[in-house]
């Protein structure tokens, strides 16, 4: 289709006028609508859609289950002040969160920061201690204590105050940080904890929590080996500080699990949950025991986390991914898309690594030595959005691959083709 992109220009140039410039939208994608894995803009060009809004449409564009379910829930009312009273759809949600994860209480929001500020505002209360330990290139956020976890770049964090937080190596065996070699090193990474932090640094008595990302996402799709969470586990019950999990961007069985944390074979204490969840709705959701969630009336509450909406979206967006077994689709399409993209890496020497786990995957690309191929990667995700491709940028760079959870084998494969395109061209 002929590209004419004056609807697009004339939006774009109204957006600039009235828009927070602090948003970074380097490709001029006006987006009108969407159908499973295909996205349309304004000018009516259709893209095949590898980074699901972010993570978010694990279930797909137009999931008619879905619409039916806010639809029906929009007849009936629309929001009923939950922090003050009472209704069945955010219980159900919650009920459904609690049977999916086996955690006993939920606490209900509308984002990710959300969802996170209320993990640390629970281990603050809980160990009654003031700070905590995160990781060099972590994302959590950015309201101003999520901010003070996330640890990827700096641009982020200039000139914002932050709380006490201390960080810490992850995983990034194609960098090591500490110039190892896995498995030879003993994943002595996290062991950096006990050794340095709190030794030196922070003590384990005024730590209230470990924040971890299952996979690093924002930071770069950093999978780390399958030892280091269980280390980091092993850590928090020896100095008896808490593990909070940042599923936002990895849970919803974009990894095949609903928590990407059941690959590792690891169970932390609190758990913040909230992207794909709401199936495109605005929801956040913090899971912990009924023993640490023990807050009193008054610690902790918001005015729109359990709205009526966002429940009934929540609730058929869980139940669309259990139907339609969404984990086991992440799986194999994830087996299909990292073995397709292995054989680009033979092919092309930019791509230094290929990771991921299910539908999680991120490329890095490389210049020579390894250095980070940042301009080229910027160049590739533009010819693959002309060519009808949507990518999204991570880390330095990184290309991330999360498509929506249904998409089809010849729509990864098509994308792919656009993708090998532009890696030619560039
Ligand atoms: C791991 C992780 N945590 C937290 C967030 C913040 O979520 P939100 O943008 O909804 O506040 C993100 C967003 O990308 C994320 O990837």
């Amino acid at each position: 289709m002929k590209k004419n992109t004056t609807k697009s220009r004339e939006i774009i140039k109204r957006d600039n006028k009235v828009m927070s410039p602090s948003l970074t939208r380097p490709y001029e994608l006006v987006i009108d609508s969407a159908e499973g894995s295909t996205i349309f803009d304004v000018d009516g060009r259709s893209y095949i859609d590898f980074a699901s809004s972010v993570a978010v449409m694990n279930i797909g564009y137009n999931c008619k289950k879905v619409k039916q379910a806010v639809c029906a829930q929009m007849e009936k009312m629309v929001h009923c002040g939950f922090s003050d009273f009472y209704a069945e759809i955010p219980v159900k949600l919650s009920e459904k969160l609690c049977e999916m994860t086996g955690y006993e209480k939920v606490f209900l929001s509308n984002s990710g920061a959300e969802a996170v500020e209320a993990a640390m505002k629970l281990a603050f209360w809980y160990t009654k201690r003031n700070s905590m330990v995160a990781f060099y290139r972590a994302f959590h956020g950015r309201t101003l204590g999520a901010l003070s976890l996330t640890g990827s770049k700096i641009k982020h964090k200039e000139h914002f105050p932050s709380f006490r937080v201390v960080h810490s190596h992850y995983a990034y065996c194609y960098r090591c940080p500490l110039n190892l070699e896995y498995p030879g090193c003993g994943i002595s990474c996290a062991g950096e904890i006990e050794r340095t932090i709190f030794k030196r640094e922070l003590s384990p008595k005024d730590t209230a929590a470990i924040v971890v990302e299952p996979i690093q996402g924002e930071g770069g799709f950093i999978v780390p080996p399958p030892e280091f969470h269980k280390e980091i586990r092993r850590i928090c019950d020896e100095n008896d500080v808490l593990l909070i999990a940042d599923e936002i961007q990895s849970g919803g069985f974009r990894t095949g699990k609903f928590m990407a944390m059941e690959n590792f074979d690891v169970r932390a204490d609190i758990v913040c949950m909230s992207k794909s969840i709401g199936g495109g709705i605005p929801l956040g959701a913090t899971l912990s025991s009924g023993g640490i969630m023990s807050w009193p009336p008054g610690t902790h509450a918001n005015t729109f986390g359990g709205n009526l909406l966002a429940a009934a979206g929540g609730l058929a967006t869980l139940e669309f991914m259990e139907s339609a077994k969404l984990g086991e689709k992440a799986t194999e399409k994830g087996n299909y898309l990292l073995k397709r993209l292995n054989e680009l890496k033979d092919k092309y020497p930019i791509i230094g690594d290929v990771r991921g786990i299910g539908l999680m995957i991120g490329i890095e690309l490389v210049e020579e030595n390894k250095a980070h191929a940042t301009e080229k990667r910027e160049n590739i995700v533009k010819k693959a959005l002309d060519g009808g491709l949507i990518l999204l940028p991570a880390g330095d760079s990184v290309i991330r691959f999360v498509p929506p959870l249904i998409i089809r084998k010849n729509e990864i494969d098509k994308g792919l083709e656009i993708f090998e395109e532009a890696l030619r061209d560039t």
